[in-house]
């Protein structure tokens, strides 16, 4: 699947040309080099989008600088979870947390994953009663009255979001939601399915409704005219880097595909220790590499025991470079990879040993730079000077192919584009642009392969006297 790519790169072009107006008001001398490297943040080393779970802690302070800087995508920890969503009077509201992280994504140029339409935790337990609060039988009238209520909460959250952030596709800023969550079985039931109270008012039935509802809701009702399908639909559960428990995920992901359900996406949590060996984590991606899903690792975590020793920091480390290793290697199945929390102890498995990529003073951790080390050697580079061309600023971009083999390049600037074919291995091409203007604000020049690597560079304002 190639939609998220195409996403995410228009979301980056955005961000270019929000950076050419900010830099407006900077004007300076000539700029003779670009300017100096911005510490490498983790979005900006993977080819896929880098998320995080967060509450309203993360939006504010150092907290949202180390976010921001880090990561591209946010999933609400537990603020979009169906019980987060009803007041005590039963009445459907946005959370004031989640509307926090809907305001958060909104400033930052973040995307926000929705977590999670359909669970059979953290869910109010009317939904599953009567008016007089006994259990909901199987009768036909009880099964629609289920349905329904399914229906109006999917409805409900859509329209909320809507409302506040603008049509699905156009600005929200949410852009894919866990539409199931955990509805495959730790044991081997016969149809390898939870016996949740949705499965035992609905059966298997409960999963088709709940994506056609939500696909109807997001990508039709209210979505952007002309959007296509822009709230990307998974199926996620943990455990899936164990054979038996992932085999019975690929059979129902099949079975809703022959179906025609619309589910765009498989979500691999991965709330993993260091005991299981990486190559797990590839079979579980590798599984689904063939069918037309695109697939995400939507809750990463991996402790280190206790106690937590620097030792054990280190092999974290290790761990986290080598599961990271194998999603870059996947990069073209892998719509984002996201860790369950931003420092150690704000995480529910903090019990465990510091599971993640930062310490509580927000400092990096071994496990972060494992992360960051992770990157392949990029395959393109762009660099930028300008200079006095009688009178006019003259910007001079130097992109150079990395890789062994020729590529054809797109260079993009804030004055135009250009294009360079066949570029031999290891050779540089000059482009000048030219914008005719005594002085120029700072901005971001770009270069794109034409298979997808990217490189790009901020310069300084300029101006010739
Ligand atoms: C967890 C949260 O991290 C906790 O704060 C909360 O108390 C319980 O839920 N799988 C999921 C997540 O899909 O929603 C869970 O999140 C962790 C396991």
């Amino acid at each position: 699947m190639t939609v998220p790519a195409a996403r995410r790169t228009r979301r980056r072009m955005a961000s270019i040309a929000t950076g050419v107006l900010v830099g407006a008001l900077l004007v300076s001398g000539v700029g003779g080099a670009s300017a100096a490297d911005p510490a490498q943040g983790l979005k900006d080393t993977t080819p896929f989008k880098a998320g995080v779970a967060i509450d309203q802690r993360e939006t504010s302070g150092d907290a949202a600088r180390v976010v921001t800087e880090h990561f591209d995508q946010v999933t609400a920890e537990n603020h979009m979870k169906p019980d987060a969503w009803y007041d005590g009077q039963r009445t459907l509201r946005i959370h004031p947390q989640a509307a926090a992280i809907m305001d958060f994504a909104d400033t930052h140029d973040l995307d926000v994953y929705g977590h999670t339409l359909v669970w059979h935790q953290q869910t109010p337990a009317w939904f599953f009663q009567t008016a007089t609060g006994q259990p909901l039988s199987t009768s036909d009238a009880d099964r629609a009255v289920l349905r329904e209520r399914m229906r109006t909460h999917i409805f409900g959250v859509a329209r909320l979001l809507s409302e506040r952030d603008g049509l699905f596709g156009a600005g929200n800023p949410l852009t894919a939601f866990d539409v199931v969550n955990e509805v495959i079985s730790d044991g081997a039931e016969p149809d390898g399915l939870r016996r949740s109270e949705w499965y035992r008012i609905l059966g298997e039935e409960f999963i088709d409704l709940a994506f056609r509802y939500a696909d109807e809701a997001f990508n039709e009702t209210y979505a952007a005219p002309g959007a296509d399908r822009p709230v990307t639909l998974f199926i996620n559960d943990y455990s899936t880097e164990w054979d038996a428990k992932r085999a019975r995920y690929l059979a129902l992901v099949d079975r809703l595909l022959a179906r025609g359900v619309p589910v765009d996406g498989v979500g691999h949590q991965f709330h993993v220790s260091m005991s299981v060996n990486v190559s797990a984590l590839a079979r579980a991606i590798d599984a689904f590499a063939d069918r037309p899903v695109t697939q995400a690792v939507t809750e990463l975590d991996v402790p280190t025991g206790n106690p937590v020793t620097t030792a054990a920091l280190d092999a974290q480390g290790a761990y986290y470079r080598a599961a990271f290793e194998v999603f870059h290697a996947r990069k073209d199945h892998l719509y984002s990879v996201s860790v369950w929390g931003l420092n150690d102890s704000r995480s529910w498995r903090a019990a465990d040993g510091a599971p993640l990529l930062f310490f509580d003073d927000l400092t990096a951790k071994p496990a972060l730079q494992g992360a960051l080390a992770a990157a392949p050697a990029p395959a393109v580079s762009v660099a930028v000077s300008s200079r006095c061309v009688a009178g006019r600023v003259v910007l001079v971009v130097t992109s150079t192919n990395l890789a062994e083999s020729p590529a054809s390049i797109a260079v993009q600037s804030p004055f135009g584009q250009r294009h360079a074919t066949d570029l031999a291995g290891g050779r540089s091409v000059a482009h000048a642009f030219s914008p005719r203007f005594s002085s120029i604000p700072g901005g971001v020049v770009a270069v794109t392969t034409a298979d997808g690597e990217h490189a790009s560079t901020p310069y300084p304002a300029a101006a010739c006297s």
